[in-house]
């Protein structure tokens, strides 16, 4: 393993976007609560005022206009790697071969072999690093976890999961680049249920299996906004996973998780904070766990697998918060990368095998 580093470490964010402004909130967050053993230090964006607006909220960061003003700097620890996919994978080598730390964002890359260059250079430099797959770090997943690990719950028997969003060029996610195939590994599937696929692995155990239809209904290539997907878990149950990017801008991001056990169903419609509802086998009615108790146990369960995330306990429902607090934990020489980079090159795997199953209609084995 390196060597943790030594006082605050110093990050440098490459794209200054949407999800580089979370991780720059996220970031200010935990050096507040941990007597600032992180801070921004370099901010890259091909749009300066986008690089400058971000640099401004940490104290003397540098706006930079390119990623190799990070890369080429020796007093940056670690890079957050948050343009758009298809950069990810030149960047990510080159900050890796530069020795920093790298937490890169999901998809990895546009192809499962790129991401696997990418694991390999960083295995070769030996630098640490996470990707940004954050549904584990989602209260209601982990309480719901926690619920099938009671061996009373029986065998396994169903999943269905549900991941919507609007189409990500506009409102929150006003993106351009996620309908260009040129930047994007793909649509739905894989922006967005790559998370989704990640969550069922984690939650559910190797996927041996997929059979996939996808629909492309915005007309560009590769770029579907439906996706689902027929999966066959290593535990010998089945799941389905159904992905849509849809028109309705009012309405938020969600996801519907229903399982089936011999002897409980669980589900929620809300991926953070629940509530989830649960009905046990000797029981006639549903039951509920309101909000409120799915962060009672879900702070119980991360104080005892996670107990350096302690100091983030006020901002326990906020996901993003719990993956960079990880990271920095990890920096830190406390704790080892979770969820590791490995997932995020599996997960990419996964998806391009359901792609294959689209284009061939026919089931594709996953190796494991
Ligand atoms: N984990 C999550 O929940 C989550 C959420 C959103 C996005 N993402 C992922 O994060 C990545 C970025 O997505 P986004 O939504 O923030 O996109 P975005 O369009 O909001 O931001 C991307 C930024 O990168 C900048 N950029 C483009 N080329 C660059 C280059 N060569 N060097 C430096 N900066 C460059 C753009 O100007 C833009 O500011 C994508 O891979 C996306 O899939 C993850």
């Amino acid at each position: 393993m390196p060597a943790p580093v030594v006082g605050a470490i110093r990050v440098g964010i490459i794209g200054a976007g949407l999800i580089g402004q979370v991780h720059s909130r996220m970031l200010r967050l935990i050096a507040d609560r941990t007597g600032q053993s992180v801070r921004v230090v370099s901010v890259a964006d091909v749009v300066p005022s986008a690089a400058q607006a971000l640099a401004s909220r940490w104290q003397d960061a540098r706006a930079v206009a390119s990623a190799d003003d990070i890369i080429n700097d020796s007093s940056i620890d670690a890079v957050w790697i948050c343009t758009p996919t298809a950069l990810h994978r030149e960047v990510c080598i080159a900050v890796a071969r530069a020795g920093k730390h790298i937490f890169c964002e999901k998809p990895l890359a546009m192809t499962a072999q790129h991401a696997a260059e990418m694991a390999a250079a960083i295995d070769a430099a030996g630098v640490l690093s996470q990707v940004g797959l954050v549904m584990r770090f989602s209260p209601v997943y982990t309480v719901i976890k926690s619920m099938l690990a009671d061996p009373r719950v029986g065998r396994m028997l169903a999943v269905t999961m549900r991941d919507d969003q609007d189409f990500p060029t506009r409102g929150v996610h006003a993106s351009p680049w996620r309908n260009d195939p040129s930047l994007t590994a793909g649509g739905t599937l894989i922006e967005h249920s790559v998370h989704d696929l990640d969550l069922l692995r984690w939650m559910f155990g190797p996927i041996v299996s997929v059979s996939c239809v996808t629909r492309n209904l915005n007309g560009a290539d590769g770029v579907e906004d439906f996706g689902a997907i027929e999966l066959e878990f290593a535990g010998g149950f089945h799941g389905q996973l159904t992905s849509i990017w849809h028109r309705m801008i009012g309405r938020p991001s969600n996801r519907r998780l229903e399982v089936f056990a011999e002897n409980l169903f669980v589900a929620s419609d809300f991926d953070t904070l629940g509530p989830i509802v649960f009905q046990r086998g000797d029981r006639a009615d549903l039951e509920t766990i309101a909000p409120d108790e799915v962060m009672a146990r879900f702070r119980d369960i991360i104080l005892r697998e996670r107990p350096y995330l302690a100091p983030m306990k006020d901002n326990f429902a906020i996901p993003y918060a719990l993956e960079d607090a990880s990271f920095v934990a990890v920096l830190k020489g406390v704790c080892t990368p979770d969820p590791p980079f490995a997932a995020g090159v599996a997960v990419q795997a996964i998806v391009e095998s359901a792609y294959e199953s689209a284009r061939t209609r026919r089931a594709i084995r996953i190796d494991n």
